[in-house]
Order: structure tokens, then sequence, then C-alpha cells
């Protein structure tokens, strides 16, 4: 089969399109045919060697964590799915014509597999910090970085949960905000004046999803530290804000992520699909951090 490998970290020209041998689908996972590969800031970091803690790559290694396609093998262990299904969810190596998912969902049928591919490291994440910087129904959250991936998938789950959302981004992501439910603004200078006039009872928790530098704002806009949860930005934890980092129940989230979508209430819109060929221009449009929506892969 064909797929993304790289020998040694570095930029996008490390990854080729080569033909390797097929995965197979251990206990407790399965194997799908890809139709499309979701792409993630994490994968262009996984590859670049920021996540390697200074070690060299002692043997090739696939890139891609995101997927949807049809299940074609199934290992000891696994029940509630069987061949021929779709589905989306979370693996390695997904850059590939067959990949190995460790956390899957059926797929609706009126979600594509390129949108679905779209969905699981955003909609685990988004479910997540939500849960642990304590929002409630009936509050106000402030999402710093909220026209991404991830800051689309928090602002309307946020919305489905009763949650008011003010969200940044840049001006030309104002109406993309405004369609998700979240009232927008822009970062930068005056930040917190902007936010005080869009909520002059004060937020009750922020988001910081672009890693952007905003902590002592937020801490500011909210308060108290511990109302503070970044994702991006690894210094937030000494001013006393939350840091999450590690995934968390991701098979449930990607079923809430499913019905959610089938309720008319989650879309994840794909700005921009790749083929397996261009998987590195895929990556480095990634990590320009300014897209609205997902950008995916097509591999079939
Ligand atoms: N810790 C975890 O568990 C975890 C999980 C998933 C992702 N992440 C990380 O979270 C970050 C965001 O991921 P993503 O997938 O949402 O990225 P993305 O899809 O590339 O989106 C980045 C967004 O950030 C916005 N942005 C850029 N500069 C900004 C600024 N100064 N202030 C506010 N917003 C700004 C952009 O909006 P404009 O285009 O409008 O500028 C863009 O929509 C990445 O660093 C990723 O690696 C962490």
């Amino acid at each position: 089969m064909r797929a993304v490998r790289y020998e040694t970290y570095g930029g996008p020209e490390v990854l080729h399109l080569v033909d390797v041998d097929e995965p197979h689908a251990g206990p407790g996972k399965i194997r799908i045919a890809v139709h499309a590969a979701g792409v993630n800031g994490i994968d262009w970091k996984i590859r670049a060697g920021y996540m390697s803690g200074g070690s060299a790559l002692d043997s090739p290694r696939g890139s891609g964590m995101d997927a949807a396609g049809i299940v074609d093998e199934v290992g000891d262990g696994v029940e509630g799915v069987a061949i021929g299904d779709a589905v989306f969810g979370s693996g390695i190596a997904t850059l590939a014509e067959k990949a190995v998912l460790s956390a899957w969902a059926p797929k609706p049928d009126a979600l594509s597999f390129e949108e679905a591919a779209g969905f699981p490291i955003p909609v685990e994440t988004a479910r997540r910090i939500l849960d642990e910087v304590g929002v409630q129904s009936g509050q106000t959250l402030l999402v710093s970085g909220a026209a991404g991936g991830v800051g689309s998938a928090v602002v309307q789950i946020a919305r489905s949960r009763g949650i008011d959302v003010i969200g940044t981004a840049s001006e030309r992501n104002a109406d993309y905000l405004r369609s998700l439910g979240a009232t927008p603004t822009t970062y930068g200078d005056g930040l917190v004046d902007r936010v005080r006039a869009l909520a002059p009872d004060g937020v009750d928790a922020a988001l910081d999803i672009a890693g952007s530098g905003v902590i002592d704002e937020l801490i500011d806009l909210t308060g108290e530290a511990s109302k503070v949860l970044s994702i991006a930005d690894f210094g937030a934890g000494e001013k006393g804000a939350q840091v999450s980092t590690a995934s968390k129940d991701p098979a449930s989230a990607y079923v809430e992520a499913a019905r959610l979508f089938e309720a008319g209430e989650l879309r994840l819109p794909v700005a921009k699909t790749f083929s397996l060929e261009d998987a590195a221009a895929a990556q480095a449009a990634g990590a320009d951090g300014h897209i609205a929506g997902r950008i995916v892969v097509t591999v079939a």
C-alpha cells in the first residue's frame, strides 16, 4: 500500500509517499481503508522533532493521527463494529491507504468522509477542555483562537451546552465565528477592553487555543488563574493556569460529536483538501496557523 513516511525529523520536505507493508489491527483495534485523513498541528510538531526530547528518529515513521474510512480488519476483543462499517477516529500513520485506529465511532451517513476525518482531535480536545475548565450552562466563556479546528469545535460544543461564547479571530473570520454561535472580537492589543465591553459582568472561564501569549490578559478577565486553561502555551502553568495535553476517552467524544452533527449542532467545515501525493503541502498549510476550518488529505 502507499503511505507517507519520514526517516529524519525536519520540515515538510522530509515526507515521502512510499510503498510499505499493510499494518494489521492488534487486540482492541481496527484497521480501515482510509478515505480521508485529517491534518492537525500535532502532526507537523511531531514530524519536526519538537516532541522527541532531542533524540534522533531510529526508524521510518508514518504521519497523521485522524482518519475516516471503511473498516476492513477487526482486532481481537473488539465488539460493536464490523468489516464494511464507515467510521472516523484516531490512530497512527493515517496518511496512508490503510491505517490502524485505536478509537473510533460510526460515521453518520450525512457526514462526508472528508469532514469526518477532520473531527477526531478537535472534538476530543474541545470536549476535554470544556470539562476541565469547568464552565457551565448560562456562563460566559472566552475562547482565544476560536476560528481554527479546536476553536470551532469548542464554540459549537459550548453553545450546545448553553454556554455563551466570545471568540477571538482575525477580522476576516468574524462572520464565520458568528455563524458558529460565538460573539467575535479580534485578538491583539486592547483585548481586555474589547472583551469587557462585550461582557460587562465578566467572563467565567477562558480557553487559550492559539497559544499566542495572552495568559495574563485571560487571568485579568476571569479574575482567577484556575479559570484559565491553555492547550498550546506550556508556560501557562507557572502563572497558575491549567494546561491540558492528554487525550481523554476519545471514542465517547467521537460518539458525542456524531450525535451533535446529526442534531445540526456541530460542523467542522473543510477549508482545503489535498491529495496523498501532496501531504507535505497539507501539513505546511496547517502549520501556517490561520486556517478557518479543517485541512484534509483525500486518500480514496
Ligand atoms: N494540548 C492539546 O491537547 C492539543 C490538542 C489539539 C491541538 N493542540 C494545539 O492547539 C493549537 C490550535 O490547534 P488548531 O488545530 O485549532 O489550529 P488551527 O486549526 O491551525 O487554528 C489556529 C487558529 O488560531 C488563530 N490564531 C492565529 N493567531 C492567533 C492569535 N494571535 N490569537 C488568537 N487566535 C489566533 C487563527 O485564526 P485567524 O486565522 O483568524 O488568525 C486560526 O483559526 C495548535 O498549537 C495545536 O498543536 C493542542
